[in-house]
């Protein structure tokens, strides 16, 4: 099973119905629409591009996302306690807690996603795939914000492909605006970090953000993450404009020299 990502021209102009249900539909200010969901094999996939087909779609590009590796937050011990949170991989009914915060305009801002409502949102929280990469982050008891965690493969020429496989892990960070600026995220990610290099063995961790994410991007500099990537205009934000993203990564060597 894989993630695919269909991009059509335009909406969904179906003649026979909507998109395939089992696709999470994106429409995008540059006119473009994207369906992207779990696709069993080479015929399912072959299925879903007739199926895009029949609705008078034009594709313009398909392509499967970078795979989680599963099982990777199973290898730990949970929870994690750091001086005042504890992580603990997210569950389904997890979903509300988490919506109270996501919801919010200042931090939707940043996020990928913005889904309608609350329903909407419990739905694709509790998709195998999501829970499989989410931490939530506790304080007192209370759920304070959330971390992902995918490890992945890295690239890699194809005949030392298998030695690349879940080598390293995108991390990302969403904290609800009423706990921002007490370094509960700082804790928390570089208790990930902890994780991701001496627990899991990893040998590289990565991060991404608008530039003009200054709390995200600083974050990462005082965890020791390193900027990697400026890309110029490169990310259509839900506003219609182009903004700059940034690129952060941490090598084991270097988390290791810092610690
Ligand atoms: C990115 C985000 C997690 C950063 O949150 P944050 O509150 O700036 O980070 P911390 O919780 O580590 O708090 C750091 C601040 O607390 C202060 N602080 C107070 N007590 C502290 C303590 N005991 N230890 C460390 N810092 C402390 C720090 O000085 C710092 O303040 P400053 O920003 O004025 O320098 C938050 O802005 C967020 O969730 N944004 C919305 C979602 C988002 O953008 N996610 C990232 C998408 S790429």
């Amino acid at each position: 099973m894989s993630i695919y990502e269909f991009r059509i021209d335009g909406r969904l102009n179906a003649r026979g119905g909507a998109a395939p249900s089992e696709l999470r539909v994106e429409h995008h200010g540059d006119g473009t629409t994207t369906l992207t969901g779990p696709v069993g094999d080479q015929a399912a996939l072959h299925g879903m591009l007739a199926r895009l087909r029949d609705a008078d779609a034009t594709l313009l590009s398909v392509r499967a996302l970078p795979d989680p590796v599963p099982g990777a937050l199973e290898r730990v011990d949970w929870p994690v306690r750091t001086e005042r949170l504890t992580l603990r991989p997210a569950r389904a009914d997890d979903a509300g807690a988490v919506w109270q915060y996501r919801r919010l305009e200042p931090v939707a801002r940043w996020l990928t996603e913005l889904p309608a409502d609350a329903d909407v949102f419990r739905r694709r929280f509790a998709a195998p795939e999501r829970l499989a990469t989410t931490l939530l982050v506790e304080h007192r008891g209370t759920v304070i914000g959330d971390l992902m965690l995918r490890v992945e493969d890295a690239w890699a020429q194809t005949e030392v492909a298998e030695a690349a496989r879940a080598v390293q892990a995108e991390l990302g960070w969403v904290f609800d605006p009423h706990h921002h600026g007490h370094g509960y995220a700082t804790e928390a990610v570089r208790e990930l970090l902890r994780l991701c290099f001496a627990d899991l063995g990893l040998r590289r961790v990565t991060a991404l953000c608008f530039a003009d994410n200054e709390p995200s991007w600083r974050l990462m500099e005082r965890l020791g993450m390193r900027r990697e990537s400026h890309e110029v205009r490169d990310s259509l934000h839900r506003s219609g404009q182009w903004l700059d993203g940034l690129g952060y990564a941490l090598l084991a060597e270097e988390w290791k020299s810092q610690a």
